[in-house]
């Protein structure tokens, strides 16, 4: 069968790039991305294509060119399903912070919702596609809802996970190393619905680099595919402290492991921790499946990589404090990045957030700088950590947007987030207008000891 209407359900970091490269490069399917959230609709459909509410690198060129032509944004979620031969799922599925699976398990009432939604909606036969980071059998549990609530149309489920970075999305989207096509492929309507979504891919991807498999390896192979990412960071991150313990270098022993070919390169950048919506939320979710299967070893296995991330975190913050002394009390201490990596303005779970609460725990005045992020974000984030008063952060931290602003009178800066400007940034000029002695902390490995030193600042940077 051949797609003419696609849509997608959530306007976010997934389903807004996603739905826009799908449009670009396949004129003649109309695509049609709905949320609930206005003031983001809005945003999409702003006249100045600048003001979408996603900062992606070569984003906004590609929205500008299929936009009105063949890609459209809309809050009306009952039409657009209606209209729709596939409709991608990509709402948020943040973990659970009630109940049973607190703290661990996904909260998938947002997904839930959407195939009640769907189900209500349809007159006519559907493809459903999970693009959200899902757990393993959730295709089962949206196929049971969209059964037994429908209005007895047909439903196929594919899962097609996404593995887009931010910061490099329309990129990892034209290029993408594979495309994953999970579907019920004993059946003969299972097969055509995958094919229908080869179709789709097969607009700009190599046929070779779209894998189809049973939905429950692709559902598994997002959760691998993240936990084993992250892992990286958390090995590297580990032997971040062996290094600065024992006078090796991190970036030393990262180039000369991954020039095993049996290691590679990528993924071995020590760092203040990782963030970002997936690793956390994906390998938490992994944890959970592992324990409810009593397989406790798995479990243990993969929750130290968390354990780890939130080390190299805490321990970046209190290394700031024992060197100032032991004490950060009163002393403003700018933040440069706010954001989880650069190239992007998502923040959540960036360590920026969790290095600000331990620093302001201990009475410090936080002044941040981003090139990207909105001064409202910040505060969002602080508060939803819940460990001071709304008032309170607002009076103890700062947003400002200039870094010279930022730093100018502080005990210390650190660099929070690895944004190429960082680099070019006038560190003399920086220097003469801080408190001394003047502290800079690399939380990326983004400066150069030597010049900072020959300043005169006192530099530390993460596994050196
Ligand atoms: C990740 C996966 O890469 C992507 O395939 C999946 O679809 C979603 O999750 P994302 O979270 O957008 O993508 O960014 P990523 O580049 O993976 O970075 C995640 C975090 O790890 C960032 O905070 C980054 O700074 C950190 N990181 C990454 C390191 O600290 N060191 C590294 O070497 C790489
Ligand atoms: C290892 C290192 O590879 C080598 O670089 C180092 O110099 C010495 O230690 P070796 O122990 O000889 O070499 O063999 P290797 O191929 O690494 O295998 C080690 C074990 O891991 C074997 O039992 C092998 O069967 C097992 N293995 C390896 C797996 O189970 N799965 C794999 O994917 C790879
Ligand atoms: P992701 O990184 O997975 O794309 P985001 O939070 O950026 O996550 O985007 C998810 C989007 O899904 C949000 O804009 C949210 O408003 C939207 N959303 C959640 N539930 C629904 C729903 N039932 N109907 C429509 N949109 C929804």
């Amino acid at each position: 069968m051949k797609i003419k209407n696609i849509c997608c359900i959530g306007a976010g970091y997934v389903g807004g790039p996603t739905m826009a490269v799908i449009a670009q490069k396949c004129p003649e399917i109309n695509v049609t991305v709905v949320d609930i959230n206005e003031n983001r609709i809005a945003a999409w459909n702003d006249q100045d294509v600048e003001n979408i509410p996603i900062y992606e690198p070569g984003l906004s060129k590609i929205v500008e060119e299929a936009k009105d032509r063949n890609l459209f944004f809309s809050t009306d979620v009952d039409a657009a399903i209606d209209k729709a031969d596939m409709i991608f799922i990509s709402v948020n599925t943040p973990t659970k912070t009630y109940g049973i699976g607190k703290g661990m398990a996904a909260d998938l009432k947002y997904i839930e919702l959407c195939a009640r939604q769907i189900a209500r909606v349809s007159t006519t036969d559907k493809i459903v596609v999970e693009k959200s980071t899902l757990p393993v059998r959730t295709a089962e549990a949206l196929k049971n809802i969209l059964d037994n609530t429908g209005n007895g149309v047909n439903f196929q489920i594919l899962s097609n996970p996404e593995f887009l970075a931010e910061g490099t999305a329309v990129d990892d989207l034209l290029n993408p190393d594979r495309v994953l096509i999970g579907g019920d492929i004993d059946t003969d309507k299972g097969r055509d619905a995958v094919q229908a979504l080869v179709d789709v891919y097969s607009h700009w991807v190599e046929r070779d680099n779209i894998l189809t498999t049973n939905v429950w390896s692709s559902e598994l192979s997002k959760l691998t595919a993240n936990a084993f990412l992250a892992q990286r960071v958390s090995s590297i991150n580990a032997m971040s402290e062996l290094c600065e313990k024992t006078g090796a270098d991190v970036n030393e022993v990262a180039k000369a492991v991954g020039m095993d070919s049996r290691i590679g390169s990528k993924f071995l950048k020590s760092s203040v921790g990782f963030g970002g919506s997936c690793f956390q939320k994906d390998i938490l979710n992994l944890v959970y499946i592992a324990k409810s299967f009593g397989l406790n070893e798995v479990a243990d296995y993969w929750e130290q990589v968390i354990i780890m991330n939130d080390h190299q975190k805490r321990r970046f913050a209190s290394n700031i404090v024992k060197t100032l002394f032991n004490t950060v009390s009163g002393k403003k201490i700018a933040l440069l990045g706010w954001a989880f990596k650069k190239d992007t303005n998502d923040t959540r779970e960036s360590a920026a957030i969790y290095v600000a609460d331990y620093l302001l725990n201990e009475q410090a005045e936080i002044v941040v700088y981003d090139p990207k992020v909105k001064k409202e974000q910040v505060y969002a984030d602080l508060d939803y950590l819940n460990s001071r008063s709304e008032k309170e952060n607002r009076q103890r931290v700062s947003v400002v947007n200039d870094p010279y602003t930022c730093t100018k009178d502080s005990h210390a800066v650190a660099v929070m987030t690895e944004w190429d400007e960082f680099k070019e940034l006038d560190w003399k000029k920086i220097y003469n207008e801080m408190l001394k002695p003047a502290f800079l902390f690399d939380g990326r490995r983004l400066l150069e000891r030597d010049t900072k030193e020959e300043i005169g600042f006192e530099f530390y940077a993460i596994g050196s």
